[in-house]
């Protein structure tokens, strides 16, 4: 089999190290990659966005099957772009699909529909903006204001002080991020434990992939900006059998249904982003493709061929699909070039990274130079599996001190509230 991966994230590195291990895999091209993925197969500079350009080497190169990593190509429709390429299967919804990611309102009115939990909410445009701004004042804090399109992971605003709330959604409205935030969405506060799960469909049946917890913030105990993810566990501890049966019930199930209801093509990944309240899980989002890092930690986690899991779409099969994962505990820590998410250094020299036992490194903003080169604020993660988790993260932090480079920076704390 001939395949594409499309991404350079650790996401795509992540996916490149699976595939490659399956005897089905006899190409493997990623576009446009980064340092570590040309270690599993060939990179290619292709702009994941130029459609024909993405085209024209699938049908060159004879891929039979695409994996497309990150949203934006996604929700710009790379799909349905490519669905006249014979016997071409594409991991990753059309863009009707990845609306459920692109427009927090389109995702908000499916959960209503298919009665799907979720936080209350209120959409706003500028014609409404007085109904929102009674809404604030009758409205407890903390304000959560949420961008309906995709502002690269900026776009939702949780604010303490109403007035400063309105300023933010005023400004949000008045095109602080162009046409994504024309639209936005007032949400009630939720307060609880944070979890990821994923499934992967082909739009009626489903396979449950491992779930996860990550760490967005740069800061130890959660706190300062918002980043990518600077590290991820799984499976989250604290979700029992009573919780995931649950999700499965009340957000899963429903929403696999509801593709089929809605006339909703829908082949790919699907992350749940979840908070449990009071026993009970509530979506604060949706994306279309598996999470990065949390990609990180659950394909080291999955026993199972990921392209026989791949193929089981095209054969309709998934229903029949017995997913082996390991009992194993998986952590991930991100090592970050300091100062990021604001301003950061870009071609560190980076060494000691490529004799490292008991632990997976997959790199991120890395590109090969003759030596090995930092390109981007999240530079590699370190993953290690141990049926416990103090040891899986002992082996990580282990490994991630290794690693050097200028400036480097990982969170200390990565799992330390479940030891
Ligand atoms: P997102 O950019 O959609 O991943 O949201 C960023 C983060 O904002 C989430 O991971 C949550 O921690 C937080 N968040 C989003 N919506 C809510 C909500 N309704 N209540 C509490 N926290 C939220
Ligand atoms: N780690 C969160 C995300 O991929 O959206």
């Amino acid at each position: 089999m001939r395949i594409l991966v499309l991404g350079s994230g650790g996401r795509e590195h992540a996916l490149a190290w699976k595939i490659k291990q399956s005897p089905m895999c006899t190409k493997l091209f990623i576009a446009p990659g980064n340092g570590g993925t040309q270690l599993e197969g060939e990179n290619v500079d292709l702009d994941i966005l130029d459609f024909k350009n993405v085209q024209e080497f699938i049908e060159k190169e004879n891929i039979t099957l695409l994996v497309v990593g990150p949203e934006i190509p996604l929700v710009a429709g790379i799909t349905d772009a490519m669905a006249g390429i014979p016997d071409l299967v594409v991991i990753g919804p059309n863009k009707n699909g990845a609306m459920l990611e692109g427009s927090k309102k389109f995702a908000k009115e499916f959960m209503i529909r298919q009665g799907i939990p979720t936080a209350g909410y209120l959409e706003v445009e500028k014609s409404n903006i007085d109904e929102a701004y009674k809404h604030i004042d009758d409205s407890t804090t903390p304000i959560v204001l949420k961008a309906d399109g995709l502002a690269a992971g900026k776009g939702v605003l949780i604010l303490e002080d109403k007035n400063e709330a309105k300023i933010q959604l005023k400004e949000l409205l008045d095109g602080r991020f162009g046409e994504a935030s024309e639209t936005v969405i007032i949400e009630e506060f939720l307060s609880g434990l944070e979890f990821s799960v994923f499934a992967l469909t082909d739009g009626k049946e489903y396979v449950l992939l491992p779930n996860a917890k990550d760490y967005k913030r740069i800061g130890e105990g959660d706190t300062g900006l918002n980043t990518g993810g600077m590290g991820a566990i799984s499976p989250a501890p604290f979700v029992d059998e009573k919780l995931m049966e649950k999700v499965i019930r009340k957000v899963v199930d429903p929403t696999i249904a509801g593709f089929e209801k809605e006339n909703i093509h829908y082949q790919g990944f699907v992350f749940f982003g979840l908070i449990e309240v009071g026993g009970e899980p509530y979506v604060i989002e949706y994306n279309c493709r598996l999470g990065d890092p949390e990609t990180e930690v659950i394909l080291p986690r999955i026993n199972s061929d990921l392209l026989e899991l791949f193929i089981a779409i095209k054969t309709n099969t998934l229903s029949n699909y017995d997913l082996q994962i390991s009992k194993d505990y998986c952590a991930t820590v991100v090592l970050a070039s300091g100062g990021y998410p604001e301003k950061y250094k870009k071609n560190l020299e980076i060494s000691n990274f490529e004799t490292i036992d008991g632990s997976i490194i997959f790199h991120a903003g890395t590109k090969k130079e003759g030596s090995l080169k930092s390109s981007g604020g999240r530079v590699m993660m370190v993953s290690s599996l141990d049926s416990n988790l103090r040891e899986a993260l002992a082996k990580t932090y282990h490994t991630a001190n290794q690693i050097s480079f200028e400036n480097k920076y990982f969170r200390k704390d990565i799992g330390y509230e479940f030891l």
